[in-house]
C-alpha cells in the first residue's frame, strides 16, 4: 500500500478501485469523497432497527444535501426531511416526492411556510406563533407539532436541542393554547414530533424521551390521538469518531430491540396504527464520507509541530466549532516515504487567518511533510454543508466512489466566477 497510515479505509476498500493519491491528484484538495456502500449500509442498519408496522426513517437532510446522496438514500426507502426552501429543492432535485418530506423547521417566514404548503408538505412548526401563522394560511388543513421533552443530550452545549436551555419546540404545559389555536383555525394535529440533540453513544436517553413523547401521544385532549398519523422520535444517533482508537459502535441491536418493545407495547395498549419516525442525519452520513487535503507547510514554533494544509476551517467548521474530533489518515507514494520515525505530537491547522483554524491539536501521528495527502475519516455529516466562502476560498468538490468502484464527480469546485455570481452592479 502507499500510504503511512490508513488501515481504517484499507479495511473497507473504501476508495474502490482508485487511491487517495490519485483522487487528490486528478479532483484536487480538499476534496469530499463519498463512498456508496457505506452509505447503503448505514441507511440499511436504520430501515432494519425494529419491524413494528408503520415504522420508517426520517433522514435529516441538514446534514449532507448532495442530491446525488439523496438519491442513493431515496433508492434504500427513506424518506427526507427539509428545513428551509433551499433543503426542499435539493430533496426534490434528487426525486423525493411530497408524500416522502416532512417540513421540519423553525421561526419561518410566512412566504416560507406558504412555499412549503404550496409544495404539498406536511409542516411541522415548534411554537404558538408559528402554529398560528401557518393555521391563518392553512385554515382546515394538517399540522405537526414539535414538542420538546424537557430531556436533553448531545456532544455540546451547541447542539442539545431539548430542555430547559434551549430554543426549540413547545412546552408540554403549553397544550391548552395548541389546541385552541387548532381549534380557531380548524386545524387537525396531523402529526407531533421532537429531537433531544445530536450525538447520543448509550439509547437509554433517546429511548427515555421517545417514552415521554408516547406518553404525551396519549394525554392528547379528546379524541387527538386517534387522528394522529405522525409520532417522530428525532435524530441524534451517534457515531464512534475515534476510529483508531476502537471506539465502541452505539448499539443499535439493543436500542432496536427496545424500541421495538416499546412501539409494539404502546400501540397495542392505545389502538395507534400511524406511523413512527426516528430522524438521523449524521448516523446516515457521517462514516460514508472522508475529506482529502494536502500539507503544504511545516514549521516548529516553540515546541509545537505545525502541520499546513489546505483543511482550514472554511471547509470543515466542526473541530473548530465544537472542538469536534475526527480521526486522520495520512497517504504518500512507497518511493517518498521518509525513513521511518518515531510518531511525534503535531498541530494540523488550515490556511484561514484565525489562529482557531485548527483541524487536529496535539495528535501523536506519524511525522507529516509536505506533499503528503490527509484523509480526514468521518466528515460526510455536516462537512460539506457547513462550508464557507470565507477568506474567499471556493466550495471544494465532491467525489462520490459508487458501488462498482469507480470514482464519479457530483460536483464541481467552485470557480472564482462562482464567488462573483451574485454580486450586483460591478
Ligand atoms: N432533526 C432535527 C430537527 C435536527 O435539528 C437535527 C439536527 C436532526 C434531526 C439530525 O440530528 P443528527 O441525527 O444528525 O444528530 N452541526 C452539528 C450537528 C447539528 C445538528 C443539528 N440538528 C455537528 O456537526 O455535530
Amino acid at each position: 500500500m502507499s500510504d503511512i497510515r490508513s488501515t481504517y479505509t484499507d479495511s473497507l476498500n473504501f476508495y474502490g478501485s482508485h487511491t487517495p493519491l490519485e483522487l487528490a491528484e486528478t479532483y484536487g484538495t480538499p476534496l469530499y469523497i463519498y463512498n456508496e456502500g457505506i452509505l447503503r449500509e448505514r441507511c440499511r442498519d436504520l430501515m432494519t432497527l425494529t419491524s413494528h408496522p408503520g415504522f420508517g426513517v426520517n433522514y435529516s437532510v441538514k446534514a449532507n444535501a448532495n442530491p446525488a446522496l439523496l438519491r442513493i438514500i431515496r433508492q434504500e426507502g427513506l424518506v427526507v426531511d427539509a428545513m428551509s426552501p433551499g433543503e426542499l429543492f435539493m430533496d426534490e432535485l434528487a426525486g423525493f416526492t411530497a408524500g416522502e418530506i416532512l417540513y421540519i423547521s423553525n421561526n419561518n417566514s410566512p412566504e416560507e411556510l406558504q412555499n412549503a404548503l404550496a409544495h404539498g408538505l406536511l409542516v411541522s412548526v415548534d411554537s404558538l406563533s408559528q402554529l398560528d401563522a401557518l393555521g391563518r394560511l392553512n385554515r382546515g388543513g394538517k399540522v405537526m407539532v414539535r414538542f420538546n421533552p424537557g430531556i436533553g443530550a448531545g456532544h455540546h452545549a451547541k447542539v442539545i436541542t431539548a430542555g430547559k436551555e434551549t430554543k426549540f419546540g413547545v412546552t408540554p404545559d403549553k397544550m391548552d393554547e395548541v389546541f385552541a389555536l387548532l381549534a380557531e383555525h380548524r386545524m387537525t394535529l396531523a402529526g407531533i414530533n421532537q429531537h433531544i440533540g445530536s450525538l447520543f453513544m448509550e439509547p437509554d436517553g433517546y429511548l427515555e424521551a421517545a417514552a415521554v413523547l408516547l406518553h404525551l401521544a396519549q394525554s392528547l385532549p379528546g379524541n387527538a390521538l386517534e387522528k394522529l398519523e405522525i409520532i417522530d422520535f428525532g435524530g441524534g444517533f451517534g457515531i464512534p469518531y475515534r476510529k483508531y482508537e476502537q471506539q465502541p459502535r452505539l448499539d443499535l441491536a439493543e436500542l432496536g430491540r427496545r424500541l421495538h418493545e416499546l412501539l409494539s407495547g404502546w400501540a397495542r395498549k392505545t389502538g395507534y396504527a400511524g406511523r413512527f419516525l426516528i430522524e438521523p442525519g449524521r448516523y446516515v452520513a457521517a462514516e460514508c464520507g472522508v475529506l482529502l487535503g494536502r500539507v503544504h507547510a511545516v514549521k516548529n514554533n516553540g515546541d509545537k509541530r505545525y502541520v499546513g494544509t489546505d483543511l482550514g476551517f472554511n471547509v470543515l467548521v466542526r473541530p473548530a466549532m465544537y472542538d469536534s474530533f475526527h480521526d486522520l489518515e495520512i497517504y504518500r507514494r512507497p518511493g517518498e516515504r521518509a525513513p521511518s520515525q518515531e510518531p511525534q505530537l503535531q498541530t494540523v491547522v488550515g490556511n484561514i487567518c484565525e489562529s482557531g483554524d485548527i483541524l487536529a491539536k496535539d495528535r501523536l501521528l506519524p511525522v507529516m511533510r509536505e506533499g503528503d495527502v490527509l484523509g480526514v475519516l468521518d466528515a460526510g455529516a455536516y462537512g460539506f454543508v457547513m462550508a464557507s466562502n470565507y477568506n474567499q476560498r471556493r466550495l471544494p468538490a465532491e467525489v462520490l466512489i459508487q458501488s462498482n468502484g469507480t470514482a464519479r464527480l457530483i460536483r464541481r469546485r467552485e470557480t472564482l466566477e462562482d464567488l462573483a455570481r451574485g454580486f450586483a452592479g460591478l
